[in-house]
């Protein structure tokens, strides 16, 4: 694809207001990489607004890390694609494989979710990836293949959506796949993409994560259809962070 490379930090549920001196930090290093990497981090949803606050006048780029399907009513405790784009912020993680896990999201919900982001305006990341024991019993092609189906709207564009493959097993383990691995999974997926999106499968930007760090990224970045990488526990620490998305 000819899209540079995203880089994302998904905070999880870390980070009070003391953590803004590292997307300081971050942002700082990011001014290095305009027009080579772009760079996102999503903190939780209570530093949203000092986050784009911080970032307004910086190359980095800050997004949720999860919206609401509906654009607004009785849902205690959600929140809506629209705002988290008041909040200035222009991008939102959807189903990521917590959320499938711990808050039961299905395909379908995914799906609704990543279409009111696009109604919001904000780029969806829609993360798929198989479990350990899909992996095992040789099911990850067909995992992809149905969660690409389902998850992925049909308004979806290069622009407005990015794919996050992270297999679960990968996730915060220190494990990955092998490099053969993940290039069969993107390869695949972007075959996918292209056959379902003509015109914009092509440059979908397709994320790899799962136990990146500054030591495996320029392998993993290298693989070919890997345009960038989802990043865990290493988005916490700035040092870490921008070295994994300077070997660009
Ligand atoms: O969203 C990020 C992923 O779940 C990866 O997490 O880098 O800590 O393995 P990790």
């Amino acid at each position: 694809p000819e899209t540079k490379p995203l880089v994302a930090g998904n905070w999880k549920m870390n980070g009070l207001r003391s953590s803004l001196d590292t997307l300081k930090t971050i942002a700082s290093g990011a001014a290095a990489l305009v027009g080579k990497t772009d760079m996102l981090i999503c903190p939780p949803a209570t530093l949203l607004r000092e986050a784009t606050s911080l970032c307004s006048r910086t190359a980095l780029r800050i997004g949720a890390q999860d919206c609401h399907s509906l654009p607004s009513g009785a849902h205690t405790g959600e929140i809506s694609a629209a705002m988290v784009a008041d909040c200035g912020a222009t991008f939102v993680i959807v189903g990521h494989s917590e959320r499938r896990d711990f808050q039961s999201e299905t395909d379908a919900i995914v799906r609704s979710k990543a279409a009111a982001a696009h109604a919001a305006r904000l780029v969806a990341i829609v993360c798929i990836g198989e479990t350990g024991a899909e992996r095992q019993s040789g099911e990850t092609l067909n995992v992809l293949k149905r969660q690409l189906a389902h998850s992925v709207p049909d308004g979806a564009t290069a622009t407005n959506t990015v794919i996050a493959y992270e297999p679960v097993w990968a996730i915060g383990t220190g494990l990955t796949p092998t490099t053969d691995d993940i290039r069969e999974a993107h390869a695949f997926m972007r075959a996918d993409l292209v056959s379902r999106f003509p015109g914009n499968g092509t440059n979908m930007r397709i994320l790899y994560g799962g136990s990146v760090k500054a030591s495996n990224a320029a392998e993993l970045m290298a693989i070919v259809n890997v345009d960038g990488a989802l990043v865990g526990g290493a988005s916490l620490k700035a040092d870490d962070f921008l070295a994994i998305a300077g070997i660009y």
